[in-house]
């Protein structure tokens, strides 16, 4: 259980994360939670080390200035709100995000591996220093609760959500996003919690087509998608809208 996946490289915390009583006690109700993806041990093992790293290293990831952050923000805000909620349901809120995952979601629209011509158009006149800057900014703000999308779907929603779709293999979506959807800091797992679920199923979609692949060489969340079906991507996102 001591692999090191490069999570606690740059913070130099490197140290036994079995060795903590409470870590085991996670460890098991991790096991619990994600029993019926047993079979599946490469995702078994990366949800578990997720839920290690985030007990371990919740904070301090990215080294940026608030205040310079929030001087380059007035842009941001015509689409994501003064406080980092959006107001329309295609662009995503950003308040309380993780700063990892938001200055990794930045360099991809600059890379192209998310290709969204909006956000491409915001980044290209950003360097590294304000994107560490803008993320560390909106992580502190506070993210608005919502409740679920479509109050039909409720219970296909969390039947995806907590056991993932045995049929076609799909993981469960708890196992790395949380019970809360809080998502993961150290391991770059988005807090999805209150987001808006029109904007979820579209990640889905371009995660499944492929048109977002910032999921690296893992590909954790284009397998993932690619395994859902429409209905199962609209309940799952509604769901999704309302964990707080
Ligand atoms: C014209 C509207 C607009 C502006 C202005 C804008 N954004 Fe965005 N932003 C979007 C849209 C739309 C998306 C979703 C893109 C997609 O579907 O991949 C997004 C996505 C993001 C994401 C990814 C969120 C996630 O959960 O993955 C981050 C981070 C982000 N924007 C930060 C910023 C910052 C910082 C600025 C200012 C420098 C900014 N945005 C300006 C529209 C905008
Ligand atoms: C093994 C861990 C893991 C599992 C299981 C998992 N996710 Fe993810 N998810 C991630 C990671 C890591 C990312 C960020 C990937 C990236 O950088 O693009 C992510 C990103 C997402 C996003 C994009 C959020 C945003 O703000 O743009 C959505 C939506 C999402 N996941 C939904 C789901 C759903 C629905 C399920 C279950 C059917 C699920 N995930 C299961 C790890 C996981």
């Amino acid at each position: 259980m001591l692999i090191n996946y490069g999570l606690t490289k740059d913070n130099g915390k490197n140290r036994s994360l079995i060795s903590n009583p409470r870590l085991k006690i996670a460890t098991k109700m991790s096991h619990l939670k994600i029993k019926f993806t047993i079979m599946k041990n490469a995702i078994v093992a990366y949800a578990t080390l997720l839920f290690l790293s985030g007990a371990a290293f919740a904070d301090g990831l990215v080294e940026g200035n608030s205040e310079a952050g929030k001087a380059k923000s007035i842009t941001c805000s015509a689409c994501h709100g003064p406080d980092g909620n959006s107001i329309n349901p295609v662009w995503p809120s950003i308040a309380g995000q993780h700063a990892k995952y938001m200055v990794e979601q930045l360099k991809a629209f600059k890379s192209g591996a998310r290709n969204e011509p909006l956000m491409l158009g915001q980044v290209m006149l950003l360097n590294e220093s304000d994107m560490a800057n803008l993320s560390v900014y909106y992580s502190g703000m506070q993210p608005t609760e919502k409740t679920v999308a479509n109050p039909e779907t409720i219970e296909h929603g969390q039947r995806i959500y907590r056991g993932g779709n045995r049929e076609t293999g799909a993981s469960a979506c708890i196992a790395c996003h949380g019970p809360t959807g809080i998502g993961n800091p150290a391991a770059s797992v988005p807090s999805i919690s209150g987001q808006y679920a029109v904007y979820l199923a579209a990640q889905l979609r371009a995660y499944a087509t492929g048109a977002r692949q910032s999921d690296g060489p893992t590909r954790v969340m284009r397998d993932i998608a690619s395994r859902l079906s429409e209905d199962d991507i609209l309940a799952v996102s509604s769901y999704m809208q309302g964990l707080n």
